[in-house]
C-alpha cells in the first residue's frame, strides 16, 4: 500500500495545475467572460451547461449538478481514487511524489530528473543564507552602504531575502566545494558559467559584487536570482539574472506571487510593477498585491497565474518608452486572457521605488490610486500624439484605440468601448463598429493565411436560425463545426474570436449583406424590441415560447439573437441567455444587438420585485410593449402574405387553385381588420 501523499505535494501539484487546462483536454471549452462552458463531460448534451470557473478553480453542471475541484473532475472523468487523481495530476503538472523507503529502489529516469530538481531547490535554499551572511560581514559593507543610500530598512532586506555576491571569480565554487554541492549542480542553477579557453573549460562565478534579490516560486521556493550592480556608471549590465534552467523560467515567474497571492483577493486585483525593486516599495508601502515579471512584458503564462486569483490587473510601468510599450503589449495578453486592465501613468522619469524614497507611503499610495482604464489610457496617450481636432488626428486615434479594443474578448465589452469613443471623439458609432469589424478581419485574413490552409466550416454562416430546415445532427462532429439544433438554434458557436463574420465566410453566390442594414424596418424594431424584453424580463422571454414560434421570427442577426434568448427560456435556461447571446461572436457584434445586452431600453426595473403594486405595473407596461411588438410582428405578417397571395392571383390561371387564393385573401383581410380593431 502507499504511504500518505504529502499534504504540502498534493498542495503543490494543486497549484501548479490549472482546471481549465485540464477540462480542455478532455474537449472543447468556450470563454465567456471569466468563465469557461462546456458540454457536461458527465451527462449527454447538447447544449454547455458544465461551467468552469478559472479563478476559483471549481466546476459546476448546471444540468446533472455535479461540481468539485481539479481532483474531484480527474476520479470522475479517470475513474479513479483520490490518490490515483493526485498521480495523473502530479505527472501532468510534473511533479514528483515522494516514495516511501521500500519504493527507493526503482529508480527511472523520472525519478533521477527529480532528484536533481530537489538538489536544486536545496542549492538554492542554501546559497540564498550564504548570499545574505555575506550581505552582513566585511565584504558586504559596500552594498549595505547602497542599501542605505536606498534607504531599504532591515526588516524590507530580511523579508525580501537580499543578499551579496563578493566581489571574486570563484568564492561561489569553492563555497560549493565545502558543502559537497558538484561543479555541474552550480552550473546547472546558473550560479556558475564556464567558458571554452583552449583544450580546458573555465568557470567562475556569475554573480559577482552584486546586490543578490532571491526569485522565488509561486511557492516561496527560491529557484533563481537577480543581482543588481552596486557602482553607478559601468559598462556591465544593471541586472544580472539567472538563465533558464530547470527551476528557473523566466516567462513563468512573477516576483513576489508567493507573498502576494493572498492579497488579490481582499484587494481585489493584482498590482504589476517592473521589477523587484518596484514590488519590495510597493510592499512597504501596504501594496502587497504587487508582483512583477521582472523587465520583461507580462507574457501569456504569467497572466493565466494571475487569473487563478484575480480577474483585475493594474499595470504600473516606468513611464519611459520602453515602459509605455511594455504597457500595450501586456494590455494586449491580458486582455486575450479576458482579464480586466488598468494602468497607472507614474510621473515622468518615476518608478514606484523613487516615489516611495521622496514622498513616502501615502505618496505611492496615492500614485498607485490614479490607476485609468486601460481603454482610456491608450485613448490617452493617442490624443498626445495625434491631432484630435483634425479628420486624420481622428482617425488615428479610432485605430489605436480600436486595435485595443480588438484585442479583448468579450463582445460586450467591445461595443460597449466602440460607443464609449464614438462619443468622445463625437463620430456616428457606425463608424467606429465599421472600423472595428476591419481590423477585426484584417486580423483573421492574417491568421488564416498563416494557419495550414484550414477550412472551419462548409456550411454557410447563417446557421443555427432556426426557421431553417433541420440538418441531420452529427453525433461526434468537430466542435467547431457549427451544428443545427432541431429546438430553435440555441446551440452556441464555438468560434475563435477572429472568426468574426469576414467577407470570405460567405458560401460563393450569396450577396454579402451590409453589415448591419439601418435604418430598421417596423418588423426589425418590433423584434428587437422583444429581443430587448425577453432577454431582461424571464417571465417575458417564457410567454414568448408559446406565442411566438421559431419560423415565424426573422433571418436577420436581431431575429436570430431573439430566437436563441426563447429557445434558452425553452430549454429552462432563461438565466444563461444573455451570457450565450454574449458568446454569439458575430450576433453581439451587431452594434443593434450590443446596445440591447449592455442596457435595456425599459430602464431599471425593481428586478426583486419588492412591492407587489409596483410589480404589477411595472409587469403590465412590459406586457403591453411586449403585445404592441407581437402584434407588429403579425400585421407585418400578414400584409406580407397578402401581397405574396396578390401576386400569386395575378400569374395563377387553374382555376380551383384560384378559388384557394381568393378565399385565403378575403380571411387575411378579415384578419387585418381585426388586427385594426382593439380587442376591448
Ligand atoms: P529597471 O531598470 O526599471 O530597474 O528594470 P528598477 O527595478 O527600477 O531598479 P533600480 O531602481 O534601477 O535599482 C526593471 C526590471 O527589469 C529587469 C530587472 O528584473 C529589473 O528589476 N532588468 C533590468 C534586467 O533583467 N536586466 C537589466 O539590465 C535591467
Ligand atoms: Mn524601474
Amino acid at each position: 500500500m502507499a504511504g500518505r501523499i504529502p499534504e504540502e505535494t498534493i498542495e503543490d501539484i494543486r497549484h501548479r495545475a490549472d482546471l481549465v487546462d485540464v477540462i480542455g483536454s478532455y474537449g472543447p471549452l468556450k470563454q465567456r467572460g471569466s468563465d469557461y462552458w462546456a458540454c457536461c463531460p458527465f451527462h449527454k448534451e447538447k447544449t454547455p451547461s458544465f461551467k468552469v470557473s478559472a479563478t476559483r478553480q471549481t466546476y459546476y453542471c448546471f444540468g446533472c449538478k455535479k461540481s468539485g475541484n481539479v481532483f474531484s473532475f480527474l476520479m470522475e472523468q479517470e475513474n479513479v481514487d483520490f490518490v490515483g487523481a493526485v498521480r495523473m495530476l502530479a505527472q501532468r503538472v510534473g511533479v514528483r511524489i515522494p516514495e516511501p523507503e521500500a519504493y527507493g529502489g526503482e529508480a527511472g529516469d523520472g525519478n533521477a530528473a527529480w532528484q536533481k530538481k530537489e538538489k536544486l531547490l536545496a542549492l538554492h535554499q542554501d546559497v540564498t543564507r550564504w548570499y545574505q551572511q555575506k550581505l552582513g560581514e566585511g565584504v558586504g559593507t559596500g552594498a549595505r552602504q547602497y542599501l542605505d543610500s536606498r534607504k531599504l530598512p532591515g526588516d524590507a532586506i530580511q523579508t525580501f531575502g537580499l543578499g551579496y555576491a563578493p566581489n571574486a571569480w570563484d568564492e561561489v565554487i569553492r563555497w560549493g566545494e565545502t558543502r559537497n554541492y558538484p561543479l555541474d549542480l552550480l552550473v546547472t542553477a546558473g550560479l556558475v558559467s564556464s567558458r571554452d579557453e583552449g583544450p580546458r573549460q573555465r568557470h567562475y562565478d556569475r554573480f559577482r559584487d552584486r546586490l543578490m534579490f532571491p526569485i522565488w516560486d509561486e511557492l516561496g521556493r527560491v529557484v533563481g536570482f537577480s543581482g543588481r550592480i552596486l557602482t553607478p556608471d559601468s559598462k556591465a549590465p544593471k541586472y544580472v539574472n539567472t538563465p533558464e534552467t530547470p527551476l528557473f523560467h523566466k516567462g513563468r515567474l512573477l516576483y513576489g506571487l508567493h507573498m502576494a497571492r493572498q492579497a488579490f483577493k481582499d484587494m481585489g486585483y493584482a498590482l504589476v510593477c517592473e521589477g523587484q525593486i518596484d514590488v519590495i516599495a510597493c510592499h512597504r508601502a501596504g501594496l502587497i498585491n504587487a508582483v512583477a515579471p521582472q523587465g520583461t512584458a507580462f507574457t501569456e503564462e504569467q497572466c493565466r497565474m494571475l487569473k487563478r486569483f484575480t480577474q483585475n490587473i493594474t499595470l504600473a510601468f516606468d513611464a519611459d518608452e520602453a515602459g509605455a510599450k511594455a504597457v500595450m503589449k501586456s494590455i494586449g495578453i491580458a486582455h486575450g486572457q479576458g482579464l480586466t486592465v488598468k494602468v497607472v501613468v507614474l510621473p515622468e522619469g518615476d518608478d514606484p521605488d523613487s516615489i516611495l524614497s521622496r514622498g513616502g507611503n501615502q505618496a505611492l499610495m496615492d500614485a498607485m490610486g490614479q490607476a485609468q482604464e486601460a481603454m482610456t489610457y491608450v485613448f490617452e496617450m493617442a490624443a498626445v500624439t495625434h491631432d484630435i481636432n483634425s479628420p486624420q488626428g481622428k482617425s488615428a486615434i479610432v485605430r489605436s484605440v480600436l486595435e485595443v479594443v480588438a484585442t479583448l474578448t468579450d463582445t460586450v465589452t467591445r461595443a460597449t468601448y466602440c460607443q464609449w469613443l464614438s462619443q468622445r471623439l463625437a463620430l456616428p458609432e457606425q463608424a467606429i463598429f465599421d472600423g472595428l469589424n476591419q481590423i477585426l478581419n484584417a486580423q483573421q485574413r492574417a491568421t488564416r493565411r498563416g494557419s495550414r490552409n484550414f477550412r472551419r466550416s462548409s456550411q454557410p454562416r447563417q446557421h443555427g436560425h432556426a426557421a431553417a430546415p433541420p440538418q441531420p445532427q452529427q453525433g461526434g462532429g468537430s466542435p467547431d463545426a457549427p451544428r443545427a439544433t432541431p429546438a430553435g438554434g440555441h446551440e452556441p458557436q464555438y468560434e475563435d474570436r477572429n472568426d468574426y463574420g469576414a467577407p470570405d465566410d460567405e458560401p460563393p453566390g450569396a450577396p454579402t449583406p451590409p453589415p448591419f442594414a439601418m435604418p430598421l424596418s417596423l418588423a426589425d424594431q418590433a423584434e428587437l424590441t422583444l429581443l430587448d424584453l425577453a432577454i431582461h424580463h424571464g417571465f417575458l422571454a417564457h410567454e414568448l415560447v408559446d406565442r411566438l414560434p421559431p419560423e415565424s421570427v426573422s433571418g436577420t442577426p436581431i431575429g436570430k439573437a431573439l430566437n436563441q434568448v426563447i429557445a434558452c427560456a425553452a430549454q429552462g435556461e432563461w438565466s444563461e441567455a444573455a451570457d450565450q447571446l454574449t458568446g454569439d461572436l458575430q450576433l453581439a457584434s451587431n452594434p443593434h444587438i450590443a446596445r440591447i445586452l449592455v442596457e435595456t431600453n425599459f430602464g431599471r426595473f425593481d428586478p426583486e420585485h419588492t412591492e407587489e403594486k409596483r410589480r404589477l405595473e411595472m409587469e403590465s407596461v412590459l406586457q403591453k410593449a411586449m403585445e404592441d411588438c407581437l402584434n407588429q410582428l403579425s400585421r407585418d405578417r400578414l400584409e406580407q402574405r397578402t401581397r405574396t397571395v396578390q401576386m400569386a392571383l395575378v400569374s395563377e390561371t387553374d382555376p380551383e387553385k384560384v378559388r384557394q387564393l381568393q378565399t385565403e385573401f378575403m380571411q387575411l383581410v378579415r384578419e387585418k381588420q381585426q388586427m385594426q380593431t382593439p380587442l376591448l
